[in-house]
């Protein structure tokens, strides 16, 4: 199973909205399984399609080891269509590497998207697949999480070491991972 190239820092497909899938068929599933390949590759939890090169909006999210209530999913055209509360939590970013910081996202999410095999789904997310579903839909969109820092959220955070909760990134190599 081929693992892509990861894009990283500057590269433009980053910073594009990427595409909705027109057609779902199973022309599309070699592309997710390589998706989940190359995560795990880079030993990720979560990754969107414009992180390797592919301006489409897909994005798949493993999180099982984390959170088994979750089971580990491809969503093709994902959208939030509702957020409740806020939560403050560390993430990094496979398309950043080194880069870390403290991200202000809704709690909890809902989110409506359609399956590889074409079923849609809607479901609630909350604690890390929440902020997960936030971080990739936002790389669709063409946003980086060191979009969304704020001064005021790193202190908040450093000065109530007790209240940080989770740390979220796309890699591992911090409690949760990153996306
Ligand atoms: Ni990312």
């Amino acid at each position: 199973m081929p693992v892509l190239e990861i894009q990283t820092d500057d590269a433009p497909v980053l910073r594009q909205r990427a595409a909705p899938v027109q057609e779902i068929n199973a022309d599309l599933h070699p592309f997710i399984k390589n998706m989940f390949e190359t995560m795990y590759a880079a030993e990720g939890i979560g990754l969107a399609a414009p992180q390797v090169g592919v301006s489409k909006r897909i994005i798949v999210i493993d999180i099982e080891k984390h959170l088994p209530e979750y089971p580990r999913i491809a969503l093709i055209n994902p959208v939030i269509t509702m957020t409740v509360g806020e939560e403050l939590a560390e993430e990094g970013c496979l398309s950043l590497p080194g880069v870390r910081g403290i991200v202000r996202r809704a709690a909890i999410v809902k989110v409506e998207g359609l399956l590889p095999n074409g079923d849609k789904i809607e479901f609630d997310a909350s604690n890390l697949m929440a902020r997960v579903l936030q971080h990739e839909i936002d790389h669709l969109n063409g946003i980086l999480f060191t979009d969304l820092l704020r001064p005021e959220d790193q202190e908040l955070l450093e000065s109530e070491p007790e209240s940080s909760g989770n740390t979220v990134t796309e890699n591992e190599d911090s409690l949760h991972g990153n996306e």
